[in-house]
């Protein structure tokens, strides 16, 4: 089982970045794809160029995610709707934009996979891809974001134990910085935006990020990726730097 034997995919998010990639390029290798996000117009400037079928929707909306995708026959999934609202220190934050970014970027996930597992693992075939992030791996002052994105580290985490026997596979992407609308949404100080955006760093594009997702639902089938992460080379995680006593 490789990306070719696939004939479904949903993919959140799918009005722009990441999401807008992968569901591009995913039709454009033959599946059908449902693709979801809040942006009717987006998603429908989608459909034209790629034939996908659209969802308009808030992934919060726990309903309507039931009622868009339960029991549908669905053989990939990519969890890819998220936003970094409340990326400041915790004390600062909205407190609504807590609720925000939980609701979308852990509590939606949940309950995707909620609706569409049972039948995956009743066919014995299907392909759980979330996007997480290095926020979720490594400390980066935002214990909202990076809180809700490390959530989804465990979750596919744990996924892959619950789901051991059945031949479903669970990928977890994880990007650096990459070149969205990701903070245009996640920060509303226009200056503190543009110390971000115009750094001088170069960032990964969308397509980056999405050649990952194809490597990864394109592995022979006995083949797991569990995880890649991947970042700008002018951009590096973890650890603490200091300037040695010589
Ligand atoms: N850009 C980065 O630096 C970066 C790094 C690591 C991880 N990520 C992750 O990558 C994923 C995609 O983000 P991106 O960088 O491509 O940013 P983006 O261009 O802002 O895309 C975010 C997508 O999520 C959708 N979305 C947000 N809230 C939603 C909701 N309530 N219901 C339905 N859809 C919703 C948006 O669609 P609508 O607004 O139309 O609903 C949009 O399609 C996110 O999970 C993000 O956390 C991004």
């Amino acid at each position: 089982m490789s990306l070719s034997d696939y004939r479904t995919a949903v993919v959140t998010g799918a009005s722009s970045g990441i999401g807008a990639a992968v569901a591009a390029g995913l039709a454009r290798r033959g599946l059908r794809v449902h693709a979801a996000a809040r942006r009717k117009d987006r998603l429908e400037a989608l459909a034209r160029e790629t034939g996908c079928v659209v969802h308009p929707m808030d992934v919060r909306d726990t309903a309507a995610l039931y009622r868009e995708f339960d029991g549908r026959i669905v053989d990939v999934v990519v969890n890819n709707a998220g936003l970094g609202k409340g990326f400041a220190a915790l004390h600062t934050v909205a407190p609504e934009d807590i609720d925000t970014s939980v609701d979308t970027n852990v509590r939606a996930v949940y309950h995707l996979l909620r609706a569409v597992l049972p039948g995956m693992v009743e066919r014995r075939r299907g392909h759980v891809v979330n996007i997480g992030s290095m926020a979720g791996l490594y400390a980066l002052q935002s214990s909202v974001y990076g809180g809700t994105k490390a959530a989804v580290h465990m979750l596919s985490r744990n996924l892959r134990l619950e789901l051991e026997g059945t031949g479903v596979r669970v990928t977890e992407i994880c990007p650096g910085r990459v070149n969205t609308e990701f903070y245009d949404v996640a920060i509303d100080d226009p200056r503190q935006r543009s110390r971000i955006k115009d750094s001088g760093v170069r960032e990964l594009q969308p397509e980056d990020v999405a050649a990952a997702v194809f490597y990864a639902l394109d592995a022979p089938w006995h083949v797991n990726v569990n995880s890649i992460e991947l970042q700008p080379v002018e951009q590096i995680y973890g650890g603490s730097r200091f300037t040695p006593v010589r």
